[in-house]
């Protein structure tokens, strides 16, 4: 057997693409584990093709793919050589319960595309994050990332309960799913990808990767740990101040006078009961300094995970005049982030940044026409005739109401897919004349950030906050063992 060390720090998942390949690739060249973000790579792969591929990296990729009839239907598709010139993006296949093949084959693909591109030319550690929310993406977009031999797959937002036998079925060549919880259910639906009816002949050896399961409580990761079916292989214990969506706090919700959630001592993991699972841990949201990293493996964790930092490096995939905004913001002090209870039709808290021209300003909000097309985020839920419906709390009201959804569901409710891929400079151009505006998340501690940025003043790459973070791994990480059976 062989043994890989662990890393000390993880490069978090940050989506959409702001955890970008090339980040991943660079993170996992300076030893530790990159991450690439494994929400809507479907659409990723199908608008970078649209606007040309310019550098041709989707294209090479695909290259690699191993059925290349489909890697040629995906660049019949969608490829256009120079660019749309101010087209709308067309619409890509939206997952569901039982998805379309060429909704199955985009998402293959797609997670192929980004994971590969993270592990072109080295031999350092690649992950991919999902969330456990988007269950109706998650089959296809395992298979696509194992293709391209991810080393680990991680997931929060959620109980991941299924996704160990969900790999260890890839891995094995047989069909995968998972549970999918649909409104109203009369019965048990499950989404399910079979490797060999997709891949047929083109179905290499796959690896199964390892999983850690992200989560805020010790209650979940005991539970998690009890059953050798649903063990991870080890644990990112994230906090409130985290990027992205957080776990609400416990208990009735109860908001600050600026409206977001309280968090108290119950939502606090105890980070002994963790230890004593014997599991490997990093420990996540505020850790972003070479003291909370000394502090970090002082108390028995394996290392960190950090995500604001890297998403705001030169390495970061947000659009460079979304991050030039953001570094503007935090060099002058004025930079500030909000625990949004309601920005997030998933229900669950989500960052948003104070930004100009963007989702977090009333008046942009406003002014934004409601439209659910990317679908991400939608529910199923039955209908009391048996079949399924979709519903998102995002679309228009009368829609959702239609579909048996709460018009109180709906009140500030932000459309953030189509803001993540604003953010990235993949934003929808309608052909209504109106362009889907950033909705930019990042995280609340913004002391690691600051601290990064009086060493680099312009601008810092993320192995350099990688090679920071690990100044305060010399001392207290000494003698570790930092192993696993691989
Ligand atoms: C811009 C941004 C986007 C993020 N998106 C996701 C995501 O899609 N899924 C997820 O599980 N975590 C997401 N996160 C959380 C990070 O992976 C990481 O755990 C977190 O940022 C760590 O806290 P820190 O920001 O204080 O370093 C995101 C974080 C940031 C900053």
């Amino acid at each position: 057997m062989s043994v890989t060390p662990l890393p000390v720090v993880i490069q978090g998942g940050m989506g959409v693409a702001v955890s970008s390949w090339w980040m991943a690739a660079d993170v996992a060249r300076s030893g530790h584990l990159g991450v690439v973000s494994g929400t809507a790579l479907d659409a990723v792969l199908a608008r970078r093709l649209q606007d040309g591929d310019p550098q041709g990296h989707a294209r090479r990729a695909l290259a690699h793919f191993p059925d290349q009839a489909m890697a040629q239907r995906i660049l019949d598709k969608y490829f256009k050589e120079g660019g749309r010139d101010g087209a709308p993006y067309r619409p890509n296949p939206t997952l569901t319960v039982s998805p379309s093949t060429a909704a199955v084959e985009l998402s293959v693909a797609g997670n192929f595309v980004e994971v590969w591109l993270a592990k072109e030319g080295h031999d350092g550690l690649v992950g991919i994050n999902f969330l456990e929310k988007i269950q109706m993406a998650t089959p296809t977009a395992a298979l696509g990332a194992m293709l391209a031999d991810v080393d680990y797959v991680l997931m929060g937002a959620g109980i991941p309960r299924e996704i160990p036998k969900l790999l260890t079925d890839l891995a094995a060549g047989r069909p995968g799913g998972i549970t999918i919880d649909v409104a109203g259910a009369t019965k048990r639906y499950t989404s399910t990808v079979d490797p060999v009816e997709v891949m047929g002949e083109y179905l290499p050896q796959l690896r199964r990767p390892q999983f850690l399961a992200i989560v805020s409580l010790h209650s979940l990761a005991s539970y998690l740990y009890r059953d050798e079916e649903i063990r991870p292989e080890g644990f990112i214990v994230e906090g409130p101040p985290a990027g992205g969506h957080s776990a609400p706090p416990r208990g009735k919700m109860q908001l600050d006078d600026d409206g977001q959630p309280v968090y108290g001592l119950r939502d606090q993991p105890d980070l002994r009961k963790i230890a004593e699972l014997g599991l490997p841990f990093w420990l996540a949201g505020a850790y972003s300094s070479p003291e909370k990293v000394a502090e970090a493996l002082q108390i028995g964790a394996t290392g960190v995970q950090c995500g604001t930092i890297f998403a705001l490096s030169t390495d970061s995939g947000l659009a460079p005049a979304v991050r030039a905004q953001l570094m503007e913001r935090l060099t002058s002090g004025s930079l500030s982030v909000r625990n949004d209870p309601r920005a997030s039709p998933t229900g669950f808290p989500f960052k948003v940044a104070r930004l100009p021209g963007t989702m977090s300003q009333p008046e942009v909000y406003h002014a934004r026409p409601r439209l659910c097309d990317l679908s991400y985020l939608r529910t199923p839920y039955e209908r009391p005739n048996g079949t399924l419906g979709y519903r998102c709390a995002s679309e228009p009201e009368d829609a959702y109401l239609k579909k048996g959804g709460n018009l109180e569901d709906t009140i500030g409710r932000k459309c953030l897919c189509n803001g993540l891929m604003a953010n990235i400079g993949i934003g929808q151009e309608r052909k209504d004349g109106y362009h889907e505006l950033p909705a930019v998340t990042l995280g609340q501690d913004l002391d690691g950030p600051a601290a990064l940025l009086e060493l680099h003043p312009q601008g810092w790459t993320a192995t350099q906050a990688v090679e920071w973070l690990m100044t305060g791994a010399s001392d207290a990480g000494a003698g570790r063992d930092r192993s696993v059976p691989a």
